[in-house]
């Protein structure tokens, strides 16, 4: 694993200004925050950085404002949220750089945290311009990267600041790399990945990525039906991208090749309706999907031989659910096959990650997520993460 320097390695910093990039990305409703994982995954690293003394600026993104001010995506709006976690007054700052920050620094005092406004207010944090980089530095002693889930952007904040300033990992950051070391970096074999969602094409360098490094590759969800239509499996109106039928066949002959066994439905659950609880509901083998019909989840056989494999597994990583786990009871096959996973994770005899919006929310359907070995918060991040790509601002933090 690549090495990093940590908060460990931080000297006296007290009154020392830290500038922090977190992701305050969080899901809003009028106004209100809905989800406060992200804040409370940016605690520890507040806690130990205000415990030492220092004076904290949290610099973050929300949303996609494109280098305009926009007062619907204002990080004043999540202060509140931010300051019921910390348990601890928080300052906002309308500003990035310049003498409105410098002013702030003045008033905050060691142990002081401020929020910094939307860094995407600013035409060149996208663009990783090398000038606001330096002006957003000017204010600050060091910095700190607590946002894995941003780092496969090379953004000022997420990348640039990393190399103008003395620069460490945060909390978070370091807990999510040793996770995801653990589970493909150098995992205990044999490994198994489930990927499930709708399409292939949105997954398909995670798809040829993985079939080269584990041992049980799971595909479920709407992508599984390209895979069975490559096969010449009927799937009737199945969510299905025949188009990529080569594609499937190649990723199929690569898995063979890498000694990857590539688990697909042999049962499937059935509908005419793409609705909950469809009365044309029923559970069928592959082969007998009518004209009429889609697949809409994997059926209770296929979900035990699934559960089978896993139990053979020593590591697990999961991204995407198995069906259409938003309406019953299309969620039944991720929720069986979660629940394995954590009872496998806390009987000792699985390393079980999972990353993802929809996966986190079928995990937590599930009533599983804190039983499994480390849930990211990253979603984006956490794809390319496993397409094997390498994260800019992971990168930049390299010794
Ligand atoms: C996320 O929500 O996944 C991160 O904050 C990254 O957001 P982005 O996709 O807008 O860069």
């Amino acid at each position: 694993m690549t090495a990093f320097k940590t908060l460990d390695d931080l000297g006296d910093v007290t009154g020392k200004v830290a500038l922090v990039r977190v992701d305050l990305n969080l899901p809003m409703q009028d106004g209100a925050v809905t989800d406060d994982t992200r804040i409370r995954a940016a605690l520890p690293t507040i806690n130990d950085l205000t415990a030492k003394g220092a004076k904290v600026l949290l610099l973050a993104h929300f949303g996609r404002p494109k280098g305009e001010r926009s007062s619907t995506q204002s990080l004043s709006m999540v202060v509140g949220a931010v300051e019921k976690v910390i348990g601890k007054e928080v300052m906002f700052v309308p500003e990035i750089y310049g003498d409105v920050v410098k002013q702030a620094v003045g008033i905050l005092g060691p142990g002081g945290v401020a929020i910094l406004e939307n860094t995407r207010f600013w035409k060149g944090e996208e663009k990783n311009d090398p000038e606001l980089v330096k002006l957003i530095a000017e204010n600050a002693d060091f910095y700190v990267n607590d946002a894995f889930s941003a780092a496969h952007r090379a953004h000022a904040t997420t990348e640039g600041l990393a190399h103008v300033l003395p620069a460490y990992a945060g909390r978070s950051m370091e807990a999510e790399l040793k996770a995801l070391e653990k589970a493909l970096g150098e995992p205990e074999r044999p490994v198994a990945a489930v990927v499930g969602g709708a399409k292939v094409s949105s997954k398909l360098d995670v798809l040829k990525h993985l079939v080269t490094l584990v041992d049980h590759l799971i595909i479920g969800g709407g992508m599984a039906n390209t895979f069975l239509a490559a096969r010449g499996v009927k799937v009737g109106k199945s969510l299905c991208e025949h188009d990529l039928a080569s594609v499937a066949d190649e990723i199929m002959a690569n898995a063979e090749a890498s000694g990857c066994t590539v688990h697909l439905p042999y049962e499937v659950v059935v509908s005419k309706e793409f609705m909950a609880n469809p009365p044309s509901l029923r559970t069928c083998n592959v082969h007998e999907v009518a004209e009429d019909e889609m697949i809409l989840d994997a059926g209770p056989a296929a979900v035990e031989s699934l559960s089978d494999a896993l139990k053979t597994c020593k590591t697990l990583v999961w991204n995407g659910p198995l069906g259409a786990f938003e309406m019953v009871p299309f969620d039944a096959a991720t929720v069986a096959l979660a629940k394995t996973a954590a009872a496998l994770t806390k009987e000792g005899s699985l390393v079980s990650v999972a990353g993802g919006g929809d996966t986190v929310a079928a995990l937590n359907l599930a009533g599983v997520s804190d039983d499994f070995t480390y849930i990211s918060t990253a979603g984006g991040a956490f794809l390319e993460w496993m397409e094997g790509k390498e994260l800019p601002g992971v990168a930049a933090l390299e010794k």
